[in-house]
């Protein structure tokens, strides 16, 4: 057996910055004998606005450092990283850097459900410029539902918002409602909205507060969680070394004193950091 398929080790978490903290918390729940091994790219973040071959660099990098951390699997809790450079991460480097190792994303599993949630066929999706713009879930969407209509709008404020604590602002007020009112207008069919970008569940009582009653927001921890548990249901050699103590560290690549406060309110316990540099 190739040196490189026995990697036991924690699941690693990737994404831009703190947002996936909110895919992490659900996963913990759903998997709370698990290892994790979170990496925000604090320093680079946001991914949202970053062109194509950006977010794919940078996302490779994380890929590598918590491959070489020991993850034998790791989830790109991430919509921008997942839409933008995880089908090349799987079909072209994967091969080459190890081919026992998996990298999955947020949007398939987001997806899925989606068919179960809707009555009227007409989806609004709300996420970064880039996840809009690369058409991902009208993609993914109409693989599963083609006669279903998918609108998107692009909420390029949300993120920093959520990033500089002003989520609970009137700022914040301002930009949800604007934002989602431009989502409604698009067609006034929709019924499942769902938050494609894993900062927005940070803004889910405002974002619920400013969607018309009746419509139905997707937000994606709890259903990207039990896609993972099922996952290793299904691949049990993936499940054995996916390692079991209970365990979550936290690596950015920015200050890890100043990630430390911020992930201890996105989590709800004290948090410590360390600092990873990617290359
Ligand atoms: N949290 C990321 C997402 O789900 C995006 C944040 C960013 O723009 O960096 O798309």
């Amino acid at each position: 057996m190739n040196e490189t398929s026995i990697t036991q080790g924690p699941i690693g978490v990737f994404d831009s910055g703190f947002g996936g903290l909110s895919i992490l918390r659900e996963m913990r729940k759903v998997l709370p004998e698990r290892d994790f091994l979170f990496l925000g790219d604090n320093a680079r973040a946001p991914y949202g606005v970053r062109s194509f071959q950006l977010v794919y660099e940078f996302t490779l990098q994380a890929v590598k450092h918590l491959f070489a951390q020991g993850c034998p699997l790791v989830i790109l809790a991430c919509n921008t990283a997942s839409a933008k450079a995880l089908r090349s991460i799987q079909q072209r480097d994967l091969p080459l850097i190890d081919p026992t190792r998996r990298v999955l994303g947020v949007i398939r599993p987001t997806v899925e459900r989606v068919g179960e949630i809707s009555r009227t066929g007409h989806i609004g999706v709300v996420g970064t410029p880039g996840t809009i713009q690369s058409g991902s879930y009208d993609i993914e969407i109409h693989k599963l539902h083609p006669h279903f209509k998918v609108s998107g709008h692009a909420c390029p404020m949300w993120v920093p918002l959520v990033e500089y604590r002003e989520s609970d602002g009137p700022g914040a007020d301002y930009f949800v409602r604007k934002d989602i009112d431009a989502l409604m207008a698009q067609d006034a069919y929709i019924d499942t909205v769902i938050l494609g970008c894993t900062h927005y569940p940070l803004l889910l009582d405002k974002i619920r507060r400013y969607t018309p009653a009746g419509v139905t927001v997707v937000a994606q921890g709890a259903i990207v969680a039990h896609s993972l548990e099922d996952y290793l249901r299904r691949h049990p050699d993936m499940a054995q070394r996916c390692t079991t103590g209970a365990s979550c560290r936290y690596l950015t690549t920015d200050d890890p004193k100043r990630f430390a406060e911020m992930a201890s309110v996105f989590t709800g316990e004290a948090v410590t950091a360390s600092k990873a540099v990617l290359a």
